[in-house]
């Protein structure tokens, strides 16, 4: 069996729904459940024999031995983590204290796991590690895609803590021989994506006639990837990656904010058009930008491709349309996550900025 951190949230939910969808190996899944974590998105797994929840943190060094001890995974993927930058900017401290404290506690339980493991299990052992291209900071219009090589310049608290626990997760394979993989992925959406983030906060925003807030001059440029796509690049390295080696994950698919918010609109205004015949886009709010808001992600996918013959199965325009659909269908989700905590983090988030009502940026 394997064990995933962090499976009830985004992306781990996505990759334990896949994996199951997939394979009968069984999973173990250890999360807390954060603000970011919802067992609704594994509603379907319920009774699943093969699917057993945990709730705990992975700073609790006692729960790792336990579950290592009693399920002997073959291999435990890391995806638990507080992954909002602007959560990182307010409050800091919990970054620190999961994606460093938390991954370090991981890292001693699996070590003393794997040293006592006997061959072939022990040679056979992987830990993966999740991973963001946000540890290498911001590139310039002209400047080439970050690789693996790029120097790590994180940028904002969320990308610092994750920058450290990749350095910790390369030491430990350095120094003790653990057999770790590390993949540096850009930014995800699909179905699941709390709505926080930039294109499920559009989506919600847009349907409940709210206003669209794009930070700054919303030219900031991300590369983004349908988080199926992401799954799939984590199990292909999991299955042939080189040990210690680390693997960015990427679509080709840099697009400013403002086109994706566009993008958004559009898609609405084709499957859900607006009552008064006016379009969504006309509900778009220029507000305060993010302090230290990097300007431009992009992603050299080079190696996993050439090394691993892995490749996105979806293009922006499907990826893109497949998740506003979701969202349509999916409106008692979207409720059910809107819960009285998220209302507080929205109004604490967006209550301070100030905004620019204008719907007239284009894409
Ligand atoms: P998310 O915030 O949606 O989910 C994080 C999950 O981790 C939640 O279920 C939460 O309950 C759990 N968690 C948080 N702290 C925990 C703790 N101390 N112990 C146990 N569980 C804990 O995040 P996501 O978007 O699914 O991201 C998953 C991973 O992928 C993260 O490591 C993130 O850095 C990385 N990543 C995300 C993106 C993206 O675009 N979302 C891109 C690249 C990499
Ligand atoms: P986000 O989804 O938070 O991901 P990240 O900061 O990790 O890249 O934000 C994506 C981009 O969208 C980023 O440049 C910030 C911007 N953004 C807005 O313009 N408005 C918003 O309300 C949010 C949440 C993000």
């Amino acid at each position: 069996m394997i064990l995933v951190t962090g499976g009830a949230g985004f992306i781990g939910s996505n990759f334990v729904l896949d994996w199951l969808a997939q394979s009968d190996e069984p999973v173990v899944n250890l999360d807390c459940l954060t603000y970011a974590g919802n067992l609704t998105n594994l509603a379907s797994l319920a009774g699943d024999p093969r699917h057993l929840f945990v709730q705990g943190d992975i700073a609790d060094t006692a729960l790792w031995t336990r579950l290592l001890s009693t399920h002997q995974p073959r291999a435990v993927l890391n995806f638990a983590a507080e992954s909002h930058v602007d959560r990182s900017i307010l409050g800091p401290e919990a970054f620190v204290q999961t994606n460093i404290v938390g991954s370090f506690a991981m890292l001693e339980a699996v070590r003393a796991y794997w040293k006592a493991l006997p061959e072939p299990q022990a040679a056979a052992f992987r830990l993966l590690h999740v991973s963001t291209d946000e540890v290498y900071g911001s590139l310039a219009a002209s400047d080439p895609a970050f690789t693996e090589t790029h120097r790590y310049e994180p940028n904002s608290p969320y990308s610092a803590s994750k920058a450290a626990s990749d350095h910790l997760v390369r030491a430990y394979h350095h120094t003790y021989g653990l057999p770790v993989l590390t993949t540096n992925c850009s930014n995800n959406y699909g179905p699941y994506h709390f709505p926080e983030k930039l294109i499920p906060l559009m989506i919600v925003n847009a349907l409940a006639g709210k206003p669209l807030p794009v930070y700054g001059d919303g030219m900031q440029i991300r590369d983004w990837l349908y988080v199926k796509d992401h799954c799939s690049a984590i199990r292909r390295v999991l299955e042939v990656g080189r040990l210690g080696e680390t693997y960015n994950v990427g679509g080709w698919n840099e697009k400013p904010n403002i086109e994706i918010v566009h993008t958004v609109c559009t898609l609405l205004d084709e499957l859900r058009p607006k009552a008064d015949g006016t379009g969504y886009a006309t509900q778009i709010t220029t507000v305060t930008d993010r302090p230290g808001h990097d300007r431009r992600y992009a992603i050299d996918a080079s190696k996993i491709e050439r090394e691993l013959g892995w490749r996105p199965a979806e293009t922006f325009d499907t990826g893109i349309r497949k998740t506003v659909e979701w969202y349509l269908a999916h409106a008692d989700w979207v409720a059910q996550v809107q819960s009285g905590a998220y209302r507080d983090w929205v109004s604490a988030n967006y209550a301070e900025r100030d905004t620019n009502t204008t719907g007239v940026i284009s894409a």
